[in-house]
């Protein structure tokens, strides 16, 4: 059995049902989330935008006070709508540096091989298709250039919160002394501002994750009726937890293609997603905690998204 049927098997025959968010990105899923960065409910990306357009002059000066030369790593880069401005910055400054984009969609690595020479002349771009972690550990194997690493988007909001400085140590031991990793954490703010990011007027992060349903359809022969399970997220203010569940609108069986069936309960969850938010405290103590220097923070101007720079 491969690893998505595995995966997919397991959560849907756990109690309660889960299915793995990093699934979301198909081609369709990355199409879909490209929709939800521009509809008007979902702040983040504009936020972290306003930092990269205003401050990236500062962030590369920085970083070149450190490290001359380097590779510049991106972990989920999407369409490095915002990183553009940082890898600007930097190749103005004539720096030496190679462009490593790690993604689990070989889809969006192709794209940036495309598209960014067009905005950049000259930029050499390395794409590497698989796991975040592991494609580092290889990176660090086969480069000894120091690394400058991103992590933007607040990518790391979908680590559950107990497991979210294990994950940085990880991270960290990917790196050498003196590499440098810029992380963007969405902040704690209106919890109703936080919850309509998650349930956009036009529907579209419902498709998002009923999408996710439609490619186990597809790649697993599955038999899950859309129709009938409802997008349902729910943000609780003290823990900053922003979770996104599916739920059965009625007593089912969907048959999981030659692997089984499974048997949903009219109300039952499927939890597909948890979209951590954060204190610029609790960061800080999270960069502390897996030994980390912090560096400097680059904030926009309504302060609702943090990007820090941290040393190792
Ligand atoms: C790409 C993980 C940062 O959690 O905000 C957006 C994904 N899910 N809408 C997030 C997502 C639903 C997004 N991240």
């Amino acid at each position: 059995m491969d690893e998505f049927s595995e995966d997919v098997w397991r959560g849907l025959n756990s109690e309660p049902k889960y299915l793995q968010s990093k699934y979301f990105y198909d081609t369709k899923g990355d199409a879909i989330f490209r929709e939800i960065m521009d509809c008007p409910e979902y702040y983040l990306t504009r936020c972290e935008l306003e930092i990269f357009q205003t401050q990236s002059e500062d962030i590369a000066n920085t970083i070149l006070s450190r490290l001359t030369e380097f590779d510049l790593v991106e972990l989920g880069p999407g369409d490095a709508t915002k990183s553009v401005y940082l890898l600007e910055a930097i190749s103005k400054q004539k720096v030496s540096f190679t462009y490593f984009p790690i993604d689990i969609s070989e889809n969006v690595i192709d794209q940036l091989k495309i598209n960014l020479p067009k905005r950049i002349p000259g930029i050499t771009v390395h794409g590497l298709n698989g796991d975040y972690l592991q494609m580092l550990g290889e990176l660090k194997q086969t480069s000894a250039r120091g690394k400058v690493v991103l992590f933007l988007g607040s990518n790391i909001g979908n680590i559950p919160l107990k497991e979210t400085t294990d994950f940085l140590k990880a991270l960290k031991a990917c790196l050498s002394p003196g590499d440098l990793l810029l992380m963007g954490f969405d902040l704690k703010k209106d919890p109703e501002i936080i919850l309509a990011a998650y349930n956009d007027n036009a529907g579209i992060t419902r498709r998002f994750n009923l999408n996710l349903l439609q490619r186990i359809n597809v790649t697993l022969g599955a038999d899950f009726n859309l129709a009938e399970f409802a997008h349902q997220p729910q943000y609780n203010n003290e823990t900053g937890a922003c979770e996104s569940y599916l739920v059965s609108l009625k007593d089912q069986r969907v048959r999981i293609g030659n692997l089984g069936t499974v048997k949903f309960r009219k109300g039952e969850q499927i939890f597909m997603e948890v979209s951590q938010k954060y204190s610029a405290e609790q960061m800080d103590t999270f960069a502390v905690e897996a030994g980390f220097t912090i560096v400097s923070h680059f904030c926009d101007s309504k302060r609702w998204f943090i990007d820090g720079l941290w040393s190792c």
